[in-house]
């Protein structure tokens, strides 16, 4: 496969082909995306929640950031990779910002970065973007805001949030981003934004009219314990916990009545007998 680059995700988009996008947090992860033909990984701040175990993303610092988008650009070899901004790390001024994709391109080593916010945040789009570093916005709901939010709510669905919602994404669109997330909107208010757009829209939670989407690999590929909490929009694919909680049963049971290892896992001794014996 030819490595993913912004004018084939242009192709894709001229020809209203859907865009793939999906997290990886670590190596395997992202070698298995890779390898399932997506187009762009994401190594997004949802890390600090369903990979590290904080609360919330606004915990989670650019060094970890680093380390985990190291990891992942290491098995992506045809799709686009992208690393979030994380909390902090861009808001003070269009120059903080710059300094942080660069350490997220230069030592993160994935090709693009992403951040949160609308017209507000066009400056500092201009600025990543005019520094030769791609950016992919990321409007609606946007989970680093989420106490200004008032919590995860979807949003666009009064005129007044519907106003706000394309004024951001024509401000990120004129101030360069190649693309933009949207999360949480009614579908109608996704398929508006896409087609008033020139630049492709990649919707989670904002229906099927956009230009692609994205998903949490942990959440679509099941890999948590029953019981928690899925936003509207995650379709669960698989079931990896399942999966994971039989084998490490097994394994356990095997382990307690000494079935594992059995021969065909065992090094055969070739040390004759005798010579052996003197031990
Ligand atoms: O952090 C993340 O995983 C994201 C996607 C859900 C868009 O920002
Ligand atoms: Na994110």
């Amino acid at each position: 496969r030819k490595p993913v680059t912004i004018p084939t995700l242009n192709t894709l988009y001229r020809r209203s082909e859907p865009i793939t996008m999906i997290t990886a947090h670590d190596f395997p992860s992202a070698h298995v995306a890779d390898h399932a033909g997506i187009d762009i990984v994401l190594v997004g701040d949802s890390l600090a929640m369903v990979a590290l175990g904080m609360d919330d993303t606004s915990e989670v610092l650019m060094e970890e950031m680093l380390l985990h988008c190291r990891s992942v650009s290491r098995a992506t070899k045809a799709a686009f990779t992208v690393g979030d901004l994380p909390m902090g790390s861009y808001e003070v001024a269009p120059e903080q910002a710059l300094e942080s994709a660069i350490r997220v391109v230069k030592e993160g080593r994935v090709k693009s970065v992403k951040l949160e916010g609308g017209k507000e945040m066009a400056g500092t789009i201009s600025k990543i973007t005019t520094a030769g570093i791609p950016v992919m916005a990321h409007i609606g709901l946007t989970p680093q805001r989420q106490n200004a939010l008032g919590g995860f709510r979807v949003q666009g669905k009064s005129t007044a949030s519907m106003e706000k919602l394309l004024e951001d994404a024509y401000a990120v669109q004129d101030a360069g981003a190649y693309a933009v997330v949207i999360e949480a909107v009614p579908a109608e208010v996704g398929a508006l934004v896409t087609r008033q757009l020139s630049i492709p829209t990649i919707g989670i939670g904002a229906g099927n009219g956009c230009s692609g989407q994205v998903l949490v690999q942990i959440d679509m590929l099941g890999n948590f314990p029953p019981g928690r909490f899925l936003p509207k929009f995650v379709k669960q694919y698989g079931n990896v916990w399942t999966e994971s909680m039989r084998a490490i049963q097994e394994y356990k049971k095997e382990v307690k009545s000494r079935t594992y290892p059995a021969p065909e896992h065992t090094y055969p001794m070739t040390m004759p007998k005798e010579e052996f014996s003197q031990f």
